[in-house]
């Protein structure tokens, strides 16, 4: 869940956001979840002008920003996600421009004590980074604000904590420990790295500025320190929001539009797919709301499929590469007609393609929401760019949703080959903190 601090039309008229004010910033009260330090600091070297909030967003709202005026924040750097709530933020939360991706295990000697302090720490300042507030600590202490994400709001950040397989026996909590974080089968196309795959800690950060996200990064590495150090960390990006002219689906590294057809909130079975429902009494009592991360980081082999044809690449998955469109027509929103035969008599989907693959349709009803980061990180010993997917999908039992659909792409999917899946890790990431309480506290509490 996430708002967008946008004026109400009264305020955008006067520029001044309603509510009591204080100090230098005079009767201007903050728009609520934009840091208040950060505006009385510009407020405060600006005297009591009038407050604007940049709702145009991008260049045009700096440009018109002049020195002796607060700075506006648009509507990018003023968006803030939700910390508390039902389910952890970073699931339903719109595809950020900026994300990382962290394991974790826990050093010799830490135990659940020591794992129940750190989610604690670590859930006060994701609350607080996600406000748009700096951390806040002595000078020299963890808590010691770095001053990285100063002047840039929230910025959409997110923040999600995940327990892997490994976490239970560290933690002397096997009898907690869900079915659902069974290994996964091994598939044809792995070619997995151990070092960069599962650990027992796993933080999702995602944020519309690429130094919000850092930001967060560093203050949440800083308060691991003694407890737990970092396995290995992957780093990605999306589209930034307003580069194209409306919303959009987004595109990965090979150019298609991903994500058409990920489950919608909207949608009656949407929450039955995705969260972890109620199961009093048993050993995964305390996921109740929330869901089963898989990530895999798949390398693209860009090189070869940079050389087909575009109606070859647009076969391999089953939809037109310009609008997402299925090949059985219609546009992105179209359902595909997978019995639909051209003149030739084959089907115009073709059988292996892709989308046909992985449709609910051909997999028993199996479905995931599917939440990527692209990734590039350089090129590889052959030349080769390694780049690719941070395939990260949210389901509510990773044996109903991402094994039966993988176990079926293995098989005989036109993309495959084009694929490398190289690091894979499966995370159980509880539901949301209620107020007051932390992440995971009904796992470490209980
Ligand atoms: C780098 C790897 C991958 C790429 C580039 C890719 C690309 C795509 C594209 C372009 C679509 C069609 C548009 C859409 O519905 O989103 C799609 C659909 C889909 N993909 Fe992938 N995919 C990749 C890996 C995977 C993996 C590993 C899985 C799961 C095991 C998967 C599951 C799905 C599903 C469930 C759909 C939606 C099918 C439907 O309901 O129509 N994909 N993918």
């Amino acid at each position: 869940m996430s708002k967008t601090r946008k004026q109400a039309p009264a305020q955008a008229a006067t520029g001044v956001a309603p509510g009591g004010g204080d100090g230098a910033a005079g009767d201007r009260a903050a728009p609520a979840g934009v840091s208040r330090r950060r505006l009385l600091g510009t407020a405060g070297a600006a005297g009591a002008t009038g407050l604007v909030l940049g709702a145009g967003g991008g260049a045009a709202g700096y440009a018109a920003t002049r020195p002796e005026e607060p700075t506006a924040l648009t509507t990018v750097g003023a968006t803030e996600a939700m910390f508390h709530g039902k389910h952890q933020p970073g699931i339903t939360t719109p595809l950020q421009a900026r994300g990382h991706l962290v394991a974790f295990d826990l050093v010799a000697g830490a135990g659940r004590k020591e794992a129940a302090a750190l989610l604690r720490r670590w859930s006060a300042v994701a609350k607080e980074l996600m406000a748009g507030r700096p951390v806040a600590g002595a000078p020299d202490g963890p808590g010691h604000d770095t001053g990285i994400a100063l002047d840039a709001g929230p910025s959409s950040l997110t923040v999600t904590f995940g327990f892997g397989r490994t976490f239970f026996a560290r933690t002397g909590l096997t009898d907690r420990l869900p079915a659902a974080l069974d290994p996964l089968p091994a598939f044809s196309a792995d070619a997995l790295d151990a070092k960069r795959s599962n650990g027992d800690l796993w933080v999702q950060i995602g944020a519309d500025d690429a130094l919000v996200a850092f930001h967060a990064l560093r203050a949440l590495q800083k308060e691991a320190a003694g407890t737990a150090r970092v396995r290995w960390q992957m780093n990605g990006f999306n589209r930034t929001p307003g580069a194209t002219a409306r919303p959009m689906t987004a595109r990965n590294l090979m150019g298609q539009i991903d994500g058409t057809g990920n489950p919608k909130p909207s949608e009656e079975d949407f929450d039955r797919r995705v969260f972890v429902p109620a199961s009093p009494g048993k050993p995964q009592e305390w996921m109740e709301d929330g869901s089963y991360a898989v990530v895999r980081r798949i390398r693209m082999l860009l090189d070869d499929w940079e050389k087909l044809p575009v109606e070859r690449q647009e076969r391999v998955i089953g939809r037109r590469k310009a609008d997402g469109a299925p090949l059985s027509g219609g546009t992105e929103t179209t359902e595909m007609d997978l019995d639909k035969a051209g003149p030739d008599g084959r089907l115009v989907i073709p059988d292996n393609a892709h989308a046909r693959i992985s449709s609910p349709e051909e997999n028993g009803g199996a479905a995931m929401l599917r939440r990527p980061f692209s990734y590039h990180d350089g090129s590889t010993e052959d030349g080769a760019p390694d780049a690719g997917l941070l395939f990260i999908c949210w389901q509510a039992d990773p044996f109903r949703g991402f094994v039966p659909v993988q176990r079926k792409l293995d098989r005989g999917d036109a993309l495959s080959p084009f694929l490398r899946h190289e690091a894979s890790g499966v995370f159980a990431v509880p539901g949301g903190a209620a107020e007051g309480e932390y992440v995971g506290q009904r796992l470490l509490e209980s």
